[in-house]
């Protein structure tokens, strides 16, 4: 028996407003065809100018504590992945936690961009384990729209708006392959200039739009994809066999394909949300759990793979038995 983080609980939040890529035509010159066949994109939610980073976030937090049969008195760690907070700072964390009436609890944001909120994870993870938390809060909330130069075809189809949480409680007399398994996180900075945003307070004192060199970056996410997975599977000591879900960063399908395809994966056990909600950065995982486990998918007890790579480069997985 040891100390583990098991999940207690998920939630998810998206703007009111649905954007197809039929209505992106009108603004740049593309095809609902190329964003199909090359993404597997055919809509994103968009946040109006009253749906922050926050509010997105609060909405999310707030139904993860509900499934979790919790209240925000209970959580004695929040941990925020963001890289659009609602301000420089403060933390938007701490936000949340003012709106949720929570006093007093540690509250911080993760930024490693796509792969924040499984950063965020392998913290709290760490934190329980260690004693230092009993029941954090870790959420992954975007508003990556305000941050696309919507003049730009080769990046602003891609991304959307959202928000995911997930309880993570304490469980002092877990089982052997209880809670959470595995966490692996990297990052390599050489490949910063291929997915950054162009501009933050200390270079050009303005927020700046997010660019892309697509290509090189699909390229590095199916090899650091594979491998990572791969090591953290060996950490859990799981094989590829034992998985029941793998939940993706929802940025491509044909990514999720090639990952899948690479690792001796049936896709059928890939959890694909790419299509309604396009990347959301680090909202994407979250709330692709909480849609398949709302959706009756994912059932307690299930091997669960999570996985990420975005900016920096970062990226990482966690394995969690739900
Ligand atoms: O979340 C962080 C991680 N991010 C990712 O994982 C993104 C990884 N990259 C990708 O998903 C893909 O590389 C993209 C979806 C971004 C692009 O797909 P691609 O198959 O790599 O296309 P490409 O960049 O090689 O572009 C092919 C063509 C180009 O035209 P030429 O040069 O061949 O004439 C582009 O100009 O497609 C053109 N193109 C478009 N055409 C219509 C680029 N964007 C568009 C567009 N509509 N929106």
């Amino acid at each position: 028996m040891t100390r583990r983080a098991v999940i207690a609980g998920t939630g998810s939040a998206l703007p009111r407003t649905c954007v197809t890529n039929e209505e992106l035509t009108r603004r740049v010159d593309t095809t609902d065809e190329w964003i199909q066949e090359r993404t597997g994109i055919k809509m994103r939610h968009i946040a109006e100018d009253d749906e922050l980073t926050s509010t997105l976030a609060i909405d999310a937090s707030r139904h993860a504590l509900e499934a979790a049969a919790m209240d925000a008195a209970d959580i004695d760690l929040i941990i925020l992945a963001t890289a659009t907070p609602d301000q420089t700072f403060p933390a938007t964390a701490t936000k949340v936690q003012a709106a949720l009436g929570n006093y007093g609890c540690t509250a911080f944001d993760v930024a490693a961009v796509c792969s924040g909120f499984l950063y965020a994870m392998q913290v709290a993870d760490s934190m329980i384990r260690a004693g230092s938390a009993t029941n954090a809060l870790v959420i992954g909330a975007e508003t990556f729209s305000r941050i696309l130069d919507w003049d730009d075809r080769t990046t602003c189809v891609l991304f959307g708006d959202g928000a995911g949480a997930l309880v993570l409680s304490a469980k002092d007399d877990a089982e052997a392959g209880e809670g959470i398994l595995a966490c692996q996180m990297h990052a390599d900075g050489r490949h910063h200039d291929l997915l950054y945003v162009d501009g933050g307070p200390s270079t050009t004192r303005t927020v700046g739009k997010l660019r892309m060199k697509g290509r090189e970056v699909f390229r590095h996410a199916v090899v650091n994809l594979a491998e990572v997975m791969h090591e953290t599977l060996e950490q859990a000591g799981v094989s590829v066999a034992d998985i029941d879900w793998v939940i993706p960063h929802q940025a491509n399908a044909r990514i999720l394909d090639a990952t899948a395809r690479k690792l001796g994966l049936d896709p059928g056990k890939v959890v694909v949300t790419v299509d309604r909600h396009a990347n959301t950065s680090a909202a994407s995982v979250p709330l692709a759990l909480d849609t398949a486990i709302r959706d009756g998918r994912i059932q307690r007890g299930d091997l669960l793979v999570l996985e990420a790579m975005g900016g920096g480069f970062t990226w990482g997985a966690c394995i969690a038995r739900y």
